[in-house]
């Protein structure tokens, strides 16, 4: 009687493993969908945040429709029709050694390894041409790899706002990159000069009375290697190893959609 009463039990237990089991994976699968529709979602949201374009009380797809997603040969500088925008991973790709190039340790400003050789960009157009181009970016801080997104004004060159979308930095020291306020001191910063990179994120404050505070962003306080690693990332990005073939290229007016 005692056995049976131990096989029962484990009977029931084995059969109530097996439920469960079936319950949590068949809802992780059903779930999936959803929930890369809304990691998509949330992406497109950052994109437009970034550029400032986000509006409350409008869809996000609806406003996504303004973008026109590219994808960029790094090393070419010019958009290609290679991989399909929609369906291009840069993220995975930078981790395909066939999609992708290992950096130099010199060359490697953002601490990130390897370099996909395509990049997804996202423009803002209008009759007139490109009105804001938002580009990835990405790099190391201190805890962890920043990944987010910088957009510039028509001019190629006018930061148009910056945002992070995943990062492990600590909140209230590098987490900071994420207070609205800071953000707010890129817009209308210059990030070349006379077509060279020039933009930088330095210790402490930006004194304001020099000319050079066009071209500067200040620290975070108490988070000097968040604010370094993001100095870092943002002139990888914009320099030669990141998008500067591809803004040179712009800026010279050539037609970029032949
Ligand atoms: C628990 C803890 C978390 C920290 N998180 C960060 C961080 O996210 N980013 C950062 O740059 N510094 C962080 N720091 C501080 C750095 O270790 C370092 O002291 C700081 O960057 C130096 O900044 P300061 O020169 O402005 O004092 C953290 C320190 C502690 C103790």
């Amino acid at each position: 009687m005692a056995s049976e009463s131990v096989h029962k039990t484990l009977g029931v237990a084995l059969v109530l493993c097996i439920v469960c089991a079936v319950i949590v994976s068949s809802a992780a699968v059903i779930l999936r969908p959803a929930q890369e529709e809304n990691k998509l979602l949330d992406l497109k949201t950052n994109i437009l945040a970034s550029a400032g374009l986000l509006q409350s009380g409008k869809g996000v797809e609806e406003q996504f429709e303004q973008i026109t997603t590219r994808i960029v040969d790094l090393e070419t500088g010019r958009f290609t029709d290679e991989v399909d925008p929609l369906t291009y991973d840069q993220r995975k790709a930078s981790r395909d050694p066939k999609m992708s190039v290992a950096l130099k340790p010199d060359d490697d400003l953002a601490k990130i390894k390897r370099k996909a050789k395509f990049a997804t960009v996202y423009l803002v157009e209008t009759d007139q041409g490109i009105d804001k181009i938002i580009l990835p970016i990405k790099g190391y801080g201190l805890w962890s790899t920043l990944y987010g997104f910088l957009a510039l004004e028509s001019d190629l060159q006018t930061v148009a706002g910056i945002g992070f979308y995943e990062h492990a930095e600590t909140p209230g020291l590098g987490g900071e990159i994420d207070n609205p306020t800071w953000k707010k001191t890129w817009i209308g910063k210059q990030a070349y000069n006379s077509g060279e990179m020039a933009i930088s994120v330095v210790k402490g404050k930006v004194d304001l009375t020099r000319p050079e505070s066009d071209y500067q962003i200040d620290g975070l306080a108490g988070a000097t290697l968040t604010t370094r690693g993001v100095n870092n990332l943002v002139q990888f990005w914009l320099g030669n190893e990141g998008f500067q073939p591809l803004i040179n290229f712009l800026k010279s007016g050539e037609s970029y959609n032949g």
